[in-house]
């Protein structure tokens, strides 16, 4: 039987995409799936996130880093990795984490860190995705899962759930849609990780051995 994965998940907001990872490992973990992954902390840089309600709620471990209270990111940085190595984790999964990371925080878990976007990954990095769909009269749109690289939002994709925009969408309406999807792919692709299955080599995401195509896989609605 394959070790767990220990798994820490960095948020800052909601948590809908930590819940869904809840779920899904409780359900994994009911199942007796040999390596689940383990969510074995849950970290916010503020401390109303309501993610952290919801992963007291489920048991789990959670700490607050306020970025306010250090002097710059290279010192939030440190301290947040002093935080979350203290769990041990193969695997770190940004979960709606609205900091941008210092390349040090990130060549630190190169090749374990994981992140979701609300977009189409190369389209739309950054913030105001699902308007920005709109307004350029995109026919889809989506969500990415991604490693984390020093490029913001540019890492190599591992999964993106694609819809179909419809005419009548406002920003909201395809956020709501676009959020569904998340709560699919993102325990997919850290099921796939916790697995063995999906790891990052220098040609780019690999999963079960094969060099996954630069959109990642894909999976439609
Ligand atoms: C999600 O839509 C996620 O894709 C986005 O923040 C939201 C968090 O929602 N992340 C980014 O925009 C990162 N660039 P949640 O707190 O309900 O999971």
């Amino acid at each position: 039987m394959a070790a767990d994965c220990n798994v820490v998940v960095l948020i800052s907001g909601s948590g809908s995409n930590l819940q869904a990872l809840i779920d899904s490992t409780l359900a994994a973990a009911d199942a007796s799936k040999s390596g689940p992954a383990r969510i074995r902390a849950v970290i916010s840089n503020r401390a109303d996130a309501y993610g952290l309600q919801r992963a007291q709620d489920a048991g789990i471990a959670t700490r607050v880093l306020d970025h306010k209270q250090f002097d710059g990111r290279e010192a939030f940085d440190a301290a947040l990795i002093e935080a979350i190595d203290a769990y041990n984790p193969q695997l770190v999964v940004l979960a709606g984490f609205m900091r941008i990371l210092t390349p040090g925080f990130v060549r630190h878990y190169a090749g374990r860190l994981l992140n979701i976007h609300p977009s189409l990954l190369p389209k739309y990095k950054g913030l105001h995705t699902h308007q920005r769909a709109l307004e350029a009269g995109d026919r889809e749109h989506g969500c990415s899962v991604h490693f984390v690289t020093e490029e913001l939002d540019g890492g190599p994709l591992v999964v993106q759930a694609v819809i179909p925009v419809q005419s009548d969408d406002s920003p909201t309406s395809l956020a709501q849609r676009v959020h569904a999807q998340e709560h699919l792919i993102y325990p997919l692709a850290v099921t796939w990780f916790a697995e063995g299955r999906l790891h990052l080599a220098a040609q780019g995401a690999m999963l079960d051995g094969h060099a996954l195509p630069s959109t990642g896989q894909i999976i439609r609605t």
